[in-house]
């Protein structure tokens, strides 16, 4: 039975890749070796990162704007303490639109002082705060693009002359926008790009060198970047799955093709979520994710139907993030709009039921 999954990360990623990534476990580009015991030292993966990288800055739109891509390790979590590292000097402004955002500014007080610019927790990250200032005296300010959590999304980012970071885990090669108007992008590969292991960093070179403090090795971005992301031995398995889904992407028309068929989903969804009298949505609609929608049942009775109907029809992934509850169907990428139908055919069947 075909499955529509819906899981919010790791998450669903195109079919060819995986039939690609899988032929690599047996045998890469016909080496007679599988790429899981190859050395990253080898001319054949470092082509792999090269191209990686390359195609990352490429579908960005940065190329030639003085920006490098890396691939590191340890996750988005990670970069929640290695952006303050390199750039924090003695303040930063942080945005608070959730759970990611909250830990980001925990790990940022580590270095120095953190001004939280704004926040939507007075009302459960249901929206995205508007209108803030950004004090002229920081050093850079922080935000997240798409709330996965909570199902929200920034539509428009703040002007601001400060270098502008941006965890974009959730929603990076989704939607376009001008990219060069950050200075440092950053995402854990495993929701648009790849499986988990990686996590892409994209960083305009020249913010770099600023702060005085010493940074060891690892969380030093210009070490990574001196040694072309071969500081260590890279998640090489998950860098090539990430080159193979970013190659997927290219040929499917980049980032401005991915976001017609993104926008499509997503309204397909949302259109059924607000019309049929037994859901309702949770975001606040302006601020809605095109990536993450969340919703509610409202008649709990109706549960047990409901959870049973779309396992029935193969859905996987639906249920909302443990600390909201409810539902959350995550329409990353490689979700194609007839497995939207699906969950929408559902939702009206349960109407039709009830
Ligand atoms: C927006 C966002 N930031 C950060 C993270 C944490 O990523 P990781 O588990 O790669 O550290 C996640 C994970 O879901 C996320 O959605």
């Amino acid at each position: 039975m075909k499955k529509h999954n819906y899981s919010a990360g790791p998450c669903i990623l195109p079919q060819e890749v995986f039939q690609e990534a899988s032929q690599a476990i047996l045998d890469f580009n016909n080496s007679g070796l599988s790429i899981l015991e190859i050395s990253h030292r080898s001319k054949d993966f470092v082509d792999v990162m090269e191209e990686a990288r390359n195609l990352a800055l490429e579908l960005l739109g940065l190329e030639g704007k003085g920006y490098k891509a890396l691939f590191l390790q340890g996750g988005a979590s990670m970069q929640f303490l290695m952006v303050p590292y390199n750039l924090l000097q003695t303040k930063a402004a942080y945005l608070n639109t959730g759970t990611w955002s909250t830990k980001a500014i925990k790990e940022g007080k580590f270095f120095g002082e953190v001004k939280e610019v704004a926040s939507s927790a007075d009302k459960g990250f249901k929206y995205i705060p508007k209108g803030y200032f950004i004090p002229s005296d920081v050093d850079y300010f922080h935000c997240t693009s798409n709330n996965t959590i909570y199902g929200t999304q920034i539509k428009e980012f703040p002007k601001t002359p400060k270098p502008m970071v941006c965890d974009m885990s959730s929603d990076i090669f989704s939607r376009q926008m001008d990219f060069s108007q950050f200075d440092v992008i950053y995402a854990g590969a495993q929701k648009n790009m790849g499986p988990a292991g990686t996590t892409l960093v994209v960083i305009k070179e020249d913010i770099l060198g600023k702060v005085e403090r010493s940074v060891p090795s690892m969380m030093d971005y210009r070490v990574h970047l001196n040694k072309a992301s071969m500081f260590n031995t890279p998640a090489v398995y998950a860098v090539y799955v990430s080159m193979l889904t970013l190659r997927w992407l290219k040929k499917n028309g980049g980032i401005a093709g991915i976001e017609e068929r993104n926008e499509k989903k997503a309204n397909l969804l949302y259109s059924e979520i607000d019309i049929n009298p037994l859901f309702e949505g949770y975001a606040e609609k302006e601020d809605r994710s095109m990536m993450n929608a969340t919703f509610n049942l409202l008649n709990d009775d109706l549960k047990e139907s409901f959870d049973a109907m779309w396992k029935e029809a193969g859905i996987d992934g639906l249920n909302g993030h443990r600390s909201v509850g409810g539902y959350r169907a995550s329409m990353y990428n490689a979700l194609s709009l007839e497995s939207v139908q699906v969950l929408v055919d559902v939702m009206s069947e349960l109407e039709r039921k009830a």
